[in-house]
């Protein structure tokens, strides 16, 4: 396979060199393009750019494999746990078991926030949505954290990354306690990580939430497989503000706002509302599937919960989430209606050439909004539970940006096409 490409244009011919990535994956390096030839490349929403080189998550989308630093998602799912993999992805290889401790006990350290951002939550309406409440919430966080002004420290660092993912999880209770008029719960010392968030979330003044085995371990499981998931929306957010030097906590916020919306993690939202809607219309999804292919109504519907940028086949983390859907339902003794339609919303899909053709399978979201509801979260949360779960993801692509020796601000360039030199008109000539 040759290792470079030639680009002829205008009678010259450039050369530019193939990358290889180490699954294999060519991209041609341009980065020369436009000094050599005063011509910048175009791809809108960049469906054919590769914005970085990292070493953090791997996909290959038509296969529907996923890996975080070479393990497959399968194997995590079954043997790790949420903050075993968070440290994964973060730097780069498993804990060994003191560092695993050391890790916890930082996670443990920083748990509770600042008394004074209490004051925080008070100016937020009660109506206020928990994603809103937790991005601003990170940036207020960040106020108290003198060593994020300063620049990167490796060690530093550890701490401060380790504080973000401990206390984005109880930001994000308290942001539901708020937003549903609740008082906050505190934090307890001898729980673990996703155990805290349930008693944070759901536990009361006077009496402790009791945790059930399979909520436990369902919660953990759906933080463990959003933990990243190389550069999505959220993603590149994340590192687009990373790399004009702003603070960890500075860019995981804006991360949050990417996320919300719905069609990236708003996604799994926006797949209960539809299953409802069906629901309440008495379709049994037959009528809704037309609508979606017609590509009808003012938001032109979707099959929300189905098709990926990446995935051209079942998204893994899909494949888990659904076979833990129908233990985590039969463990609880729950019977959800909304289940049955999703199924049948699936089968039909999956057999339908409007589907078929565009290579549309469901993704994470299809699923996880039906485990979150049967667990008891509520529906205005399931997007902050992504964000939580992303937050190493996001951790390990800003840690990329910063430690590049090479790193430049991102900065695409554009087509300008609006109107040609229109100069000034005073405004009494102006009809
Ligand atoms: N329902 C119906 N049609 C769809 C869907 C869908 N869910 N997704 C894509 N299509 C159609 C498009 O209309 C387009 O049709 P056309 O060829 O006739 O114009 C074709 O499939 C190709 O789709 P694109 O828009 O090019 O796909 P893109 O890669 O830009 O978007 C996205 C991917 C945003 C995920 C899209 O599939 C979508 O909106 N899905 C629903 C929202 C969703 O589930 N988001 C969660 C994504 S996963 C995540 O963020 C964790």
């Amino acid at each position: 396979m040759s290792d470079t490409a030639k680009l002829e244009l205008d009678g010259r011919t450039l050369e530019l060199p193939v990358i290889v990535g180490t699954e294999g994956e060519r991209a041609l390096d341009i980065r020369e393009l436009r000094n050599q030839t005063g011509c910048i490349s175009y791809d809108e929403s960049y469906g054919n750019t590769g914005s970085c080189q990292s070493a953090i998550t791997f996909i290959d989308g038509d296969k529907g494999i996923l890996r975080f630093r070479g393990i497959p998602i399968e194997e995590l799912a079954e043997y790790s746990s949420f903050v075993e993999t968070a440290y994964l992805i973060i730097y780069g290889h498993l804990p060994a078991q003191v560092q695993r401790q050391r890790f916890s006990a930082l996670l443990t350290e920083y748990q509770t926030i600042h008394e004074d951002m209490k004051f925080h939550f008070e100016g937020f309406p009660s109506s206020a949505h928990p994603m809103a409440i937790l991005s601003a919430m990170i940036n207020a966080a960040s106020c108290f954290i003198p060593e994020l002004t300063r620049n990167y420290d490796p060690v530093a660092f550890e701490r401060i990354a380790a504080r973000l993912i401990s206390q984005v999880r109880t930001l994000a209770a308290y942001a539901y306690r708020k937003s549903h008029g609740l008082p906050s719960i505190y934090p307890k010392r001898k729980y673990a990580y996703t155990q805290n968030f349930l008693h944070m979330m759901f536990s009361s003044p006077d009496e402790d939430y009791e945790i059930h085995p399979a909520v436990l371990k369902a919660l953990d499981l759906i933080f463990l497989l959003h933990a990243d998931h190389e550069q999505n929306c959220s993603t590149s957010t994340v590192r687009m503000v990373a790399s004009s030097r702003a603070n960890l906590f500075a860019s995981a916020a804006a991360g949050v706002c990417a996320l919300w919306g719905p069609l990236h993690g708003g996604a799994n939202q926006a797949v209960i509302e539809m299953l409802k809607e069906i629901q309440e219309t008495g379709d049994d999804g037959s009528r809704f599937l037309e609508k979606v292919k017609r590509k009808d109504g003012e938001h032109r519907a979707k099959l929300m919960g189905f098709g990926h940028r990446v995935y051209k086949s079942y998204d893994p983390r899909a494949r888990i989430i659904k076979a833990r859907c129908d233990e985590v339902l039969e463990q609880l003794g729950v019977h959800d209606p909304l289940v049955d339609i999703a199924k049948k919303l699936e089968e039909t899909a999956l057999r339908d050439p409007y589907f078929l053709e565009r290579k549309l399978y469901p993704n994470v979201d299809f699923y996880s909004g039906l485990i979150m509801q049967a667990i008891g979260i509520p529906l205005d949360m399931f997007t902050v539970i992504f964000a939580i779960g992303r937050m190493p993801g996001w951790i390990a692509n800003y840690k990329e940006v910063i430690e590049d020796p090479g790193g430049r601000i991102y900065r695409p360039r554009q087509i300008y096409q609006g109107r040609a030199l229109n100069h000034y008109t005073p405004s009494d000539i102006r009809c």
